[in-house]
């Protein structure tokens, strides 16, 4: 065997050791970035190569911490990883605000929010969508960590220039005071935020949560703690609530009661199906939602969706609702105009059977631009109309 493949082997073997013991996912990076983080620690630590490297981390866990701090370069940043507020602004919030009642309170949860970047960036992205007036009414967003240094910052909610070169001029403007020593977010928007020192490991979790955002956060803890976190975030999210984790994370374990709502931005959805023992899970979860691309094909899908529709999960992404075996040539064509633009309505309703002949009621809301693409929160026929 030559030095290189065996220098693959253990750089494999490392990665793979990660992910069981801290649910760490490679699949972001580039293996080239990720080995040159990962070649600073091997060096600082003086281990002898990846294989060394394992042993050491099996003996120090706390190297665990500065391993990840270097992996993930940054402790916080406004939208941080754009793709998946992207998913935030056009998934997770039509999903969330199509689920609910006009005037139901919005609650969220920025756990481990380090200096308030994160919760701040999710602010904008809700007062953004159901405009300022209804985030002064409706939204809470609970933001917290266990560093009060870090929450001192976040509540004095100013930041330099540097910091501020990820949030977009609009939304800065909007947002934003300009002030010595750099940007204040808005008493509009702050007031909504509610920040509070709390651990992950031994506080009770806030309840009755629509939004969970927790990122670049559970992968600092062991498997046992992050089963028991894990159960604490299960029981703070409403059914159907959605769990937003950081793009290098995975639920190792304790993710029984979640379905993936979109993979790519490591967004769960909180089934209720599985977290107790009777009934179909399409009856008791608050929303299911498929989203559909601008060529109506199958993006992503939470279990209880994929149930109602009966759509076999393994082969539902990139297939037609039709090819899934939901036959309605009113719907195809009714979701058609809709996601060209040539409907009138701004979204519609519609009643269809499943394969399996059970009644459904789909509502769907097109978003982003054009060409548009669609959210579909499904329901069983008779259920509350979201
Ligand atoms: C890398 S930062 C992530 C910040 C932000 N969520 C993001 O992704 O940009 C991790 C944060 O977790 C916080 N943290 C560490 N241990 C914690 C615990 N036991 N309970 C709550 N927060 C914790 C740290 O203080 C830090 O602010």
């Amino acid at each position: 065997m030559n030095v290189d493949s065996t220098r693959a082997d253990e750089f494999a073997h490392l990665i793979a050791y990660l992910r069981d013991a801290r649910g760490f996912d490679a699949a972001p990076f580039t293996p080239g970035v990720l080995a040159a983080r990962i070649d600073a620690r091997v060096a600082a630590t003086g281990a002898d190569g990846y294989a060394d490297y394992v042993d050491y981390l099996e003996v120090h866990p706390d190297e665990f911490r500065p391993l990840f701090d270097a992996i993930l370069l940054n402790v916080t940043a406004f939208f941080r990883d754009p793709e998946t507020f992207a998913c935030l602004r056009e998934v997770v919030l039509p999903g969330l605000l199509a689920g609910q009642r006009s005037g139901e309170p919005i609650r969220v949860w920025s756990a481990g929010c380090a200096s308030g970047e994160e919760c701040y960036s999710v602010a904008m992205l809700l007062a953004d969508a159901i405009g300022l007036d209804d985030y002064g009414a409706r939204v809470k967003i609970y933001a917290t960590d266990v560093d009060e240094g870090q929450l001192a910052i976040a509540r004095a909610a100013t930041y330099p220039d540097e910091r501020m070169a990820d949030v977009p001029d609009a939304l800065r403007a909007r947002y934003f005071d300009r002030e010595p020593g750099g940007w204040r977010a808005k008493n509009t928007l702050r007031r909504r935020v509610f920040f509070g020192r709390h651990d992950l490991r031994d506080d009770a979790p806030i309840s009755r949560v629509d939004l969970l955002v927790c990122r670049n956060t559970l992968l600092y803890f062991n498997l046992d703690a992050q089963r028991r976190i894990a159960g604490r975030f299960r029981f703070a999210l409403r059914d159907g609530g959605y769990l937003v984790l950081g793009r290098a994370e995975t639920l190792r374990v304790g993710g029984h009661a979640f379905s993936t709502q979109d993979p790519a931005s490591h967004v769960f959805v909180k089934d209720a199906g599985r977290d107790t023992a009777t009934g179909p899970v399409g009856d008791r979860t608050r929303l299911a939602v498929v989203t559909l691309s601008e060529a109506l094909r199958i993006e992503t899908w939470s279990t209880g969706a994929a149930r109602m529709l009966g759509i076999a999960t393994d082969r539902a992404l990139g297939r037609t609702l039709a090819e899934a075996g939901i036959d309605s040539e009113e719907l195809g064509a009714a979701l058609t105009r809709l996601v060209t633009g040539a409907a009138s309505e701004a979204d519609l309703d519609l009643d269809v059977q499943s394969p399996n002949g059970a009644p459904i009621r789909i509502h769907a809301v097109p978003i982003g631009g054009t060409p548009r693409r669609l959210v579909l929160v499904v329901q069983a026929a008779g259920g509350p109309t979201p």
